[in-house]
């Protein structure tokens, strides 16, 4: 009797265990629901979660966050610009190989348009990379491609990718402010609001020479690696600030116009700033000194 007992605790606890750290993978045929708490795919060593996130009152977006930093750092979202309702929506693998966002009443908000009958999956990495793999290993789909304002470690941005800010604190949906390669090759942040358009690092009107830019190199890819250093064809390369494997780090667009390179604190799960742009116009950022004020710049 005993024996059945601590069977029945243990396949119960074991039961709850598994629903609490989320699904390893999404199959064909299969759906995740926005109103079932337990239905999130979750990394292999626990590091990252997908699934839906809220973002206002009955309002929820399909992302990726960081599982133990405190609120859930989101670094990718399918659908920032057009949450769905927290009633009905969910994320299918249709049995034709396409990973379907759709809203409450069923109609279509975002997709991979991938197509494949042959045993297709929605893994999330460890790297925090969603993909649509085949039994081939071969991967059909993967948000690293079209990332939001986050670039994390062995993520490229190249030369059609572009991080896009938030657009207020706590506001998900695209701001004005962008990080990404320009005409001339160069790395640039750029404030491109409805009224105008300025970019604002490397500081305008100085040759990007003198900030060890080189605009000819046309191969236009940045990569963040696993240790600390960024690396870009266009010669801007950095270190975060703490050495080594450690830290999960994340490379992000904020809100304010800053680009910022964080570590995450995983005995509190806060971040700590391990990079900014040193010879960026703080008060060049579109806004940062208020609508009609001159700012100066000292290097
Ligand atoms: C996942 O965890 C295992 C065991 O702790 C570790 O050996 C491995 O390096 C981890 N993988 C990643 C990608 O962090
Ligand atoms: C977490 O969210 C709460 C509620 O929105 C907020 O008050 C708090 O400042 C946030 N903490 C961090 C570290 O962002
Ligand atoms: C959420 O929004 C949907 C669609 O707008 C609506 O049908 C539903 O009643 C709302 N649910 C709640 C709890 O407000
Ligand atoms: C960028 O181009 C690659 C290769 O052509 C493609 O797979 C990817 O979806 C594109 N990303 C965006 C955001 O357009
Ligand atoms: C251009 O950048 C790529 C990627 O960083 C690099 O592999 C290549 O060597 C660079 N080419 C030149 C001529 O510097
Ligand atoms: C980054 O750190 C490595 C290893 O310490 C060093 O070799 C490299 O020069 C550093 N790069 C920069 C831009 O400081």
């Amino acid at each position: 009797m005993e024996v059945l007992k601590f069977l029945i605790l243990f396949l119960f606890a074991a039961t709850i265990d598994w629903s609490e750290a989320g699904l390893p993978s999404l199959r064909q045929g299969s759906s995740l629901k926005v109103e079932e708490e337990n239905d999130f795919l979750v990394s292999p060593n626990g590091t990252f979660s997908s699934g839906f996130y809220e973002v206002g009152a009955n309002a929820s977006c399909y992302s990726i966050w960081f599982t133990k930093s405190v609120n859930k750092t989101v670094v990718w979202m399918a659908n920032r610009d057009k949450p769905v309702s927290g009633r009905g929506s969910k994320l299918t693998l249709q049995r034709n190989g396409n990973l379907v966002l759709t809203d409450g009443v069923g109609s279509t908000v975002w997709s991979t348009n991938t197509f494949s009958d042959a045993g297709v999956e929605a893994q999330l990495l460890e790297t925090g990379n969603l993909v649509l793999i085949n039994q081939a290993k071969e991967f059909l789909w993967q948000s690293f491609d079209s990332p939001t304002d986050t670039l994390l470690p062995s993520q490229k941005l190249v030369r059609n990718t572009t991080l896009v800010s938030m657009r207020s604190q706590g506001t998900y949906l695209s701001g004005f402010n962008n990080f990404k390669f320009g005409d001339s090759n160069v790395l640039y942040l750029v404030y491109n609001g409805p009224q105008f358009s300025s970019a604002y690092w490397p500081m305008p009107g100085v040759n990007v020479f003198d900030f060890g830019r080189k605009p000819y190199n046309s191969s236009r890819v940045a990569i963040l690696d696993g240790v600390r250093e960024f690396i870009s064809s266009d010669g801007l390369v950095f270190n975060a600030s703490d050495y080594g494997f450690g830290p999960k780090r994340r490379l992000t667009l904020d809100y304010d116009g800053m680009l910022r390179l964080y570590s995450l604190d995983e005995s509190t799960g806060l971040w700590e700033v391990s990079w900014l742009p040193d010879a960026v116009g703080v008060c060049l950022v579109h806004g940062s000194c208020g609508e009609y004020s001159l700012c100066t710049y000292k290097l």
